[in-house]
């Protein structure tokens, strides 16, 4: 049985103070409760969660905060305190998500609406929300996933339900692809089992969270390269999920195993009882580099292109025409090793530490840039930059294809990481320049998701 979310007493801090003076007028009550859940930083183990691999994230302090009440009426009334975002008024029983549009409000109701599924609510509570986000948007720290976390606690709250933390991660993980990205667990599932003070090792099937101690002399420090990555809004994300689910048929398939049913690279693993190791290997021996295209694929594997679309392409990829199986295939193997090599560095904890797991850090980031092609090139530079100013590694962190990158700093040279940073990344551009505030910030492991209540 695993715990539940805490339920905690608090005096208004500022930030809740504001938010309570924005809900009262807004609605002219009071707000009930309130919910946050943080946003998060990986700092190893890039596009694995949804092949079936183990991850390595720490939630960063930054969250997402909602003040809730419950009304009589069945209508679900949002808004955000952040004004350049609109207000949004829905029915309760009646959610519908535009994966066309995939907009603030629309994060926010699938998380309402995978839990109201999950608890099979004939009559769901109608409510009243203010949200306020400190998560930067569209940067690899995970708003959108801190938004369906925040969103789905606080309607079983105000359903006067409780689940487990599990059941929580699990449930938002399913229901944030109401909004069409096939994400794995990882955002989710840090969002609700973090815990202050430790990265966590959250493993799938079934879904736990193992602490990870950091080294002592070193921080963590996040960088955004102020490009702007919305995975739902173009489908870079969704074609290397296909990519991978056709590697893993094409794996399969070439070792004799029952393939149509599989689905993920860590199942044909499994299936063989094979090491990270052999994989790569059997990735060498059985894809070519070159891109695979269509009907390759469909006369490989035997099937019609109307089930090549059907039953292994998703809505948004229906499009592509060619898939690279081989580099994404040796990036989910390399990469799943390497994420155990960084937990065995920390658990033993040695004078080299930093510098090994720095190394381990260059080594992802090479792979995501080469092998599974989601940096970029201003993604490229900061990690250039920060490696330039004194960090033992550094890598881009979520998805990619512009966001942030995390570096590990070595305590001694953090003040001098930071200027130097400031001076060749963000001072010579404008643009940058202005939003560098918000963009390069020493971060701690943070507490995960919960309720509040004003003592
Ligand atoms: C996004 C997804 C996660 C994970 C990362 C890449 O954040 O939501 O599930 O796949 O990208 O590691």
């Amino acid at each position: 049985m695993s715990a539940h979310t805490p339920k905690l007493q608090v005096q208004l801090n500022e930030r809740l103070q504001k938010l309570k003076e924005i809900f009262i007028q807004k609605f002219g009550k009071t707000p009930l409760f309130y919910a946050c859940a943080p946003g998060r930083v990986n700092l190893i183990g890039e596009h694995i969660d949804y092949c079936g691999y183990a991850v390595l994230p720490m939630a960063i302090e930054q969250n997402i905060l909602a003040a809730v009440s419950v009304n009589e009426t069945r209508t679900i009334h949002l808004a955000n305190a952040n004004p350049q975002y609109n207000d949004y008024t829905v029915s309760a029983g009646d959610i519908e998500i535009d994966r066309a549009n995939p907009q603030w409000q629309y994060y926010f109701l699938c998380g309402v609406k995978g839990i109201q599924e999950h608890l099979g609510l004939a009559e769901p509570a109608g409510m009243q929300c203010v949200v306020d986000g400190t998560v930067p948007a569209s940067s690899g720290l995970s708003s959108s996933s801190a938004l369906v976390c925040c969103a789905g606690l606080l309607t079983t709250e105000a359903n006067h339900k409780t689940l487990s933390k599990v059941e929580l991660a699990e449930t938002c993980a399913r229901s944030e692809r109401y909004i069409g990205t096939e994400g794995g667990g990882m955002d989710q599932s840090i969002s609700f089992l973090a815990e202050e003070g430790t990265a966590k090792l959250i493993e799938f099937s079934p879904l736990r969270a193992t602490d990870v101690k950091l080294p002592a002399d070193a921080v963590f420090v996040i960088a955004n390269c102020c490009v702007e990555m919305n995975k739902a809004a173009t489908s870079h994300f969704n074609i290397r999920v296909v990519e991978c689910r056709i590697a893993a048929k094409m794996l399969a398939k070439s070792r004799g195993l029952a393939w149509s049913g599989l689905l993920k690279l860590g199942e044909v693993q499994t299936e063989l009882g094979a090491s990270l190791e052999d994989m790569v290997q059997i990735v060498e021996e059985v894809l070519h580099p070159e891109p695979y295209s269509r009907e390759e694929v469909c006369q490989l594997l035997g099937i019609t292109p109307q089930s090549f679309s059907n039953d292994i392409l998703s809505p948004n990829t229906q499009h592509v025409s060619h898939f690279k199986l081989h580099q994404r295939a040796r990036h989910v193997y390399g990469e799943a090793a390497r994420v155990l090599q960084f937990q065995a560095v920390c658990e033993r904890g040695s004078d080299g530490a930093v510098q090994e797991l720095g190394a381990l850090m260059q080594q992802s980031h090479a792979s995501c840039r080469d092998l599974y092609e989601c940096s970029c090139p201003e993604l490229d530079q900061l990690v250039d930059t920060c490696l330039r100013a004194g960090a033992a590694g550094s890598r881009l962190t979520g998805a990619g294809w512009g966001g942030c990158v995390v570096s590990m700093v070595p305590i001694d040279v953090l003040d001098s990481f930071l200027p130097k940073v400031r001076e060749s990344y963000y001072q010579p551009d404008a643009r940058r320049s202005a939003l560098e505030k918000q963009s390069l910030f020493v971060t701690k492991p943070g507490g995960g998701a919960a309720l509040l209540f004003e003592a």
